[in-house]
């Protein structure tokens, strides 16, 4: 068996105590060194059970994480359990339309409230052990045969509430309760998101995925299109793949944006657009698509027509589900014979090469003579996304921002 380091807690200078991730440390310091020097994640990353568990503990478990669609929960009594981390988080929205979050286990005797994958529309939440019930708003209703019994407070076995936001449509979870507020984390992401105006949009499409890979190496191969002249044919026929540049992110985010080539208006398999370009978009916004991953698992892909989203779940050190979703404009919806095929298609293509990539790097990285390569110039983005998750296994914070200076690779 190989000889782990014992890093799990050390003390930082500033007297608190941080969790490394059990990783070979003189490893990680080969992926900190700067851009054009540095290595990949050790091997480990990817395969490792006990990386895996600390990832869902400190990355899914240890700030925001996002875990899903607002519009997936439109109505008062739209409930949804979906997995977090470790365990799994029930989604409520309210009478009042507010949207909750609450650990998805009963406050009696643990039961989930939902099967985490479940959903349900009722006014009240229903634990289908030994039915206490709760409003949506997690305040406990009822509790069978406690009533009136000596020191039993209702007001006390309320459910779990964890933070959560709403941004851009997207819901985020904070399972450890005490991270920064995401929109300051987020803020200089802000002015690339708000003109497609996610939150107005109407998702017409929707697929799942469960890929064998890691979900880092998902990530990784999202954020660099060296790859695309050897997989993407249909790809490289409507985006240059040398084209664009990444942003100097000082958040927890990381991405970049490339042109449409001449006489293309967006990404689809003949570069023809059958909805309507979005109403908040300059010149620019017209010709290019933006891709940003939000630390850990989302991945935003903003067109001039539509917006394209693919949540990251990770099941195993080597196994992720991809819930990937498509939103139009309600103009383009609107359309009469409105097909959102034309994007749908396209990208279902193109993932279907990038996860049979992914699955052949996570096979790769099973031989236990594989080693952390080098970056190309034109995985700058990759770099970005490495050293993030590199600082975080150091038990630096990953949701707080970073200085302009830290940010700055190339
Ligand atoms: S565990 Fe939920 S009612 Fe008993
Ligand atoms: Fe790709």
């Amino acid at each position: 068996m190989e000889a782990r380091p014992n890093i799990d807690c050390m003390v930082s200078q500033s007297g608190s105590v941080r969790s490394h991730a059990p990783v070979d440390p003189a490893e990680l310091a080969q992926s900190l060194l700067p851009f054009g020097e540095s290595r990949m994640l050790p091997r480990a990353a990817y395969i490792d059970p006990a990386v895996f568990a600390w990832e869902q503990k400190h990355f899914f478990d240890g700030g925001w994480t996002c875990v899903g669609l607002a519009a997936d929960l439109a109505d008062a009594g739209d409930q949804r359990a979906v997995p977090v981390g470790a365990g799994s988080v029930l989604l409520s929205r309210d009478a009042r339309g507010v949207l909750h979050a609450f650990a998805n286990t009963c406050r009696h005797r643990g039961h989930e409230l939902l099967p985490c994958g479940g959903s349900a529309q009722r006014p009240s939440i229903v634990c289908p052990y030994h039915s206490w019930t709760y409003e949506l708003n997690g305040d406990l209703k009822t509790a069978k045969g406690f009533k009136g019994t000596a020191g039993f407070d209702a007001a006390r076995w309320g459910l779990l509430e964890l933070p959560l936001t709403d941004w851009h449509g997207l819901i985020f979870v904070d399972g450890s309760g005490t991270a920064a507020p995401l929109t300051d984390a987020l803020a200089g992401l802000e002015e690339l998101v708000a003109p497609y105006e996610p939150e107005r949009l109407v998702v017409a499409g929707s697929h799942s995925y469960d890929a064998a890979s890691n979900w880092k190496i998902l990530t990784e191969n999202y954020h660099e299109c060296y790859h695309c002249p050897m997989i993407h044919p249909e790809l490289c026929r409507v985006s240059p793949p040398n084209s664009g540049e990444n942003y100097h992110s000082t958040g927890p985010w990381v991405g970049g944006w490339m042109d449409l080539r001449g006489d293309m208006t967006t990404m689809s398999l003949d570069g023809t657009s059958l909805g309507v370009p979005l109403r908040g978009l300059d010149a620019t916004g017209l010709r290019t698509v933006i891709y940003v991953n939000v630390f850990p698992n989302v991945l935003i892909s903003l067109h001039p027509d539509y917006v394209m989203t693919h949540v990251l779940t990770p099941l195993a050190a080597d196994r992720t589900l991809i819930q990937c979703s498509w939103a139009f404009a309600p103009e383009a919806i609107g359309k009469r014979d409105f097909d959102p095929g034309y994007a749908v298609e396209f990208w279902d293509i193109t993932n279907k090469q990038d996860w049979g990539a992914c699955e052949s790097v996570q096979r790769g990285l099973s031989s236990p003579h594989a080693v952390p390569g080098p970056l190309s110039p034109d995985e700058d983005a990759v770099y970005q996304f490495v050293t993030q998750v590199a600082r975080g296994y150091n038990g630096e914070p990953v949701w707080s921002q970073r200085s302009a200076q830290a940010a700055v690779v190339g």
